[in-house]
């Protein structure tokens, strides 16, 4: 079968291997892709949210399968446009990426149907927000309504600072019309954990569990980011935790959705907090994370196209998931600066050190093949993974492959999956 995956960074990779390593398919696209993913499928230049383009594309090569990585085409409605076309996709509805696209949304539904998450007021004017501040307890968060790259979210120590995260918002329209309306929210503390699940709009089935550092700096400093670097599973996620959320949060989002006429299809991403009072849910995302994928899908034991296919087909209840008893880091290697001023254009050495190296992975992120070779061209360049029997070996590992990389502004964080020598 043909395969055609829309969208350009390391969780694009990093699903394009998964494919690849289905015996089911014969040739992989990628719209726009990247230069790493070039090495394994064709890439063709149509952007992610060019969605009649993309779809005539489908319609002209014979794809079987379109698999959407991204969430501006989802919240977009890029599903909507393939299924009006009789095109097989995974992802998604736009009615149903609405959980990702808007923050108000999910908070709504969560206070609707008991699903645990911070205390939250939502507000379209910014008098009101303001006036509402005034007797708020700090720390507080503050969150534009809709997609803002991950960065929509000011985390705000005292009223002086919540009071310009709402003028940014909502006046400034630091993040355009994402910031109309916003949450205010609780501020929760505890350890965060990402949990991707397969959903068919009835069943949902919850993946291991993967962590991700959002600050660009060592010990969680400096600013937020995409994500600097991941490691699965995470030791928080117990059992314990497991169950209540299945009981609570998981299965309850499902029925939440269907309830409201959004059967959700495709990867539902739950980002966790555990808090003393139990399990919370951060926020929603309606696609895999990046770079959460780099460390889930490499130890995912199943056959990628068989479980996208359950999942259209709303069988997901016939597939059992399995994933491989280890564990993995990613490390991703930036350039100096990211996610503010970087130098890009920077030749990239070491790729073949990579070459039959079992367990091992470079995933592109913001890289372009040139005349001169692979050059970098973006804040994340790549995201360098690597599995162990356990997480200080994955750890161990992956740091050490780091070296086998080189370009002049290279940055990474040194400390991805430190945290839990604490708990060792
Ligand atoms: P989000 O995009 O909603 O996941 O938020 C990005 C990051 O902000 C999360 O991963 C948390 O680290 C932090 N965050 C979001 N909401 C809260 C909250 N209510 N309390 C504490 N931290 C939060
Ligand atoms: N790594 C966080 C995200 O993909 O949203």
């Amino acid at each position: 079968m043909k395969v055609l995956i829309v969208g350009s960074g390391g969780r694009e990779h990093a699903i394009a291997v998964s494919v690849a390593k289905s015996s089911q398919v014969d040739k992989i696209y990628c719209a726009p892709g990247n230069a790493g993913i070039a090495q394994i499928a064709e890439c063709v230049d149509i952007a992610a949210m060019e969605f009649e383009k993309l779809a005539d594309f489908a319609e002209e090569k014979h794809i079987d399968l379109t698999i959407i990585g991204m969430d501006d085409p989802l919240v977009g409605g890029v599903v909507d446009v393939f299924e009006s076309r009789g095109l097989r996709v995974f992802g998604p509805r736009k009615n149903a990426a609405i959980i990702e696209g808007s923050k108000v949304f999910s908070k709504d539904l969560m206070k609707k149907y008991n699903i645990p998450t911070a205390a939250y007021e939502n507000f379209t004017e910014p008098e009101a927000a303001m006036a509402y501040l005034e007797t708020a307890k700090m720390p507080i968060v503050v969150k534009a309504d809709g997609l803002a790259l991950g960065k929509g979210v000011l985390i705000c120590n005292n009223l002086e600072e919540a009071k310009e995260a709402v003028k940014t918002l909502m006046l400034d329209k630091g993040f355009g019309d994402a910031g109309n309306q916003i949450v205010i929210e609780e501020f929760m503390t505890g350890p965060e954990a990402s949990v991707l699940c397969y959903c068919d709009g009835t069943h949902i089935a919850p993946m291991t569990s993967a962590q991700d550092h959002k600050r660009a700096k060592d010990g969680d400093q400096g600013l937020n980011t995409g994500g600097m670097g991941t490691f699965s599973p995470s030791p928080f996620y117990t059992e314990e935790v497991k169950k209540f959320c299945e009981e609570k949060i998981y299965q309850p989002t499902m029925d939440a959705m269907k309830a409201e006429g959004r059967d959700f299809t495709g990867i539902l991403f739950v980002g966790l907090m555990l808090t003393e009072e139990g399990p919370k849910v951060l926020e929603y995302n309606a696609r895999f994370g990046d770079p959460e994928a780099q460390v889930v899908l490499p130890r995912m034991k199943n056959d990628i196209i068989d479980v996208m296919n359950a999942c259209i087909e709303g069988r997901l209840d016939e597939i059992d998931l399995q994933f491989e008893d280890n564990a993995a880091v990613c490390v991703v290697l930036a350039s100096d600066g990211y996610p503010e001023h970087y130098e890009k254009g920077k030749v990239i050495t070491g790729f073949e050190n990579f070459d039959g190296k079992e367990g091992y992975y470079v995933f592109h992120a913001g890289t372009k093949q040139t005349e001169e070779g692979i050059v970098t061209n973006g804040g994340r360049v790549l995201g360098v993974t690597a599995k162990g029997r356990d997480l200080k070996e994955a750890r161990a590992n992956a740091y050490e492959a780091t070296k086998l990389i080189q370009f002049e502004n290279k940055y990474m964080r040194t400390d991805i999956g430190k945290s839990l020598d604490a708990i060792k």
